[in-house]
């Protein structure tokens, strides 16, 4: 069974096909990459994953669950985190506030502990601390824990997002074009950090243009145009489909 199937996806804006009849897998452990010219749909499958737009036809399975007709915060619940194409961080908050958003904590503690800092609190502190060290180990920014987010380079940034996004430990991670705007460095300390991440037992469905990232990375590859799957396999093995090179060389110039 995989950890993530759509079956016959479909996603409607007005009379544009987004997403159109989409099957695609992730099983557990894999790094799956999604990819596409610009336009293809990749960014409206994430967001139909996650909930945020409904879908009009088809399903998604999750972990054997129909999720489909679960609200985003449901979703997330079940263990699916990601990252945006456009980053989302809050830049005046420090790099710890912005990871511990990710974990969505809701004080269980009552006002007596908190106002009287019981032993009870001291501990979930602490236990929290912990959470949020290790998620920022693994994205590497645990020097710059408490420095204002604005204030850090755009590769941390990036980074600094995915650390959220795997704090609360979810099963699959679904990044949007991490490497997009990162330095040959930045793009290759990326890839050590997605392969440390699914070593911890997260999946992965990855959206990148960066052919050498989703090369180096992938175990399985999906190539949509216009909403559509044309190709799916190795990345060996889509490179050299000729609908994917035809694709590729037809948009060449605006990628
Ligand atoms: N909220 C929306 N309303 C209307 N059209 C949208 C919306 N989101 C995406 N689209 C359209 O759906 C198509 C696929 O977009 P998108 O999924 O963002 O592509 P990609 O991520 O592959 O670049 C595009 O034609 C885009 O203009
Ligand atoms: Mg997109």
């Amino acid at each position: 069974m995989a950890l993530l199937e759509t079956i016959g996806l479909v996603k409607r804006f007005g009379g544009l096909t987004a997403v159109d009849h989409l099957d695609l897998q992730v099983n557990e452990g894999e790094i799956c990459g999604l990819i596409g010219p610009n336009g293809s749909g990749k960014t409206t499958v994430l967001n139909v994953i996650t909930g945020i737009y409904k879908n009009d036809g088809g399903k998604v399975i999750f972990n054997g669950k129909e999720i489909h007709i679960l609200t985003p915060h449901e979703i997330c619940e079940h263990g699916i985190a990601r990252t945006f194409q456009n980053i989302r961080v809050l830049g005046s908050q420090t790099v710890y506030d912005n990871v511990r958003l990710g974990l969505h904590i809701q004080t269980k503690s009552d006002l007596f502990n908190i106002i009287f800092n019981t032993k009870q609190v001291r501990e979930e502190n602490e236990r929290i601390r912990k959470i949020i060290e290790e998620a920022l180990d693994i994205v590497g920014l645990r020097k710059e824990k408490n420095e204002i987010t604005k204030n850090l380079p755009y590769g941390k940034q990036k980074v600094l997002e995915i650390a959220r996004a795997i704090v609360a430990k979810p099963k699959l991670l679904l990044l949007d074009e991490p490497a997009a705007g990162l330095n040959t460095a930045e793009t290759e300390n990326l890839m050590e950090i997605v392969r440390n991440i699914r070593k911890r037992g997260i999946s992965i469905l990855l959206i990148e243009h960066e052919m050498a990232f989703v090369g180096g990375l992938t175990d399985k590859v999906y190539v949509i145009n216009y909403g559509k799957k044309i190709a799916e396999g190795t990345f060996n093995e889509i490179k050299k489909n000729p609908s994917v090179i035809q694709v590729y060389l037809g948009t060449k110039g605006d990628e």
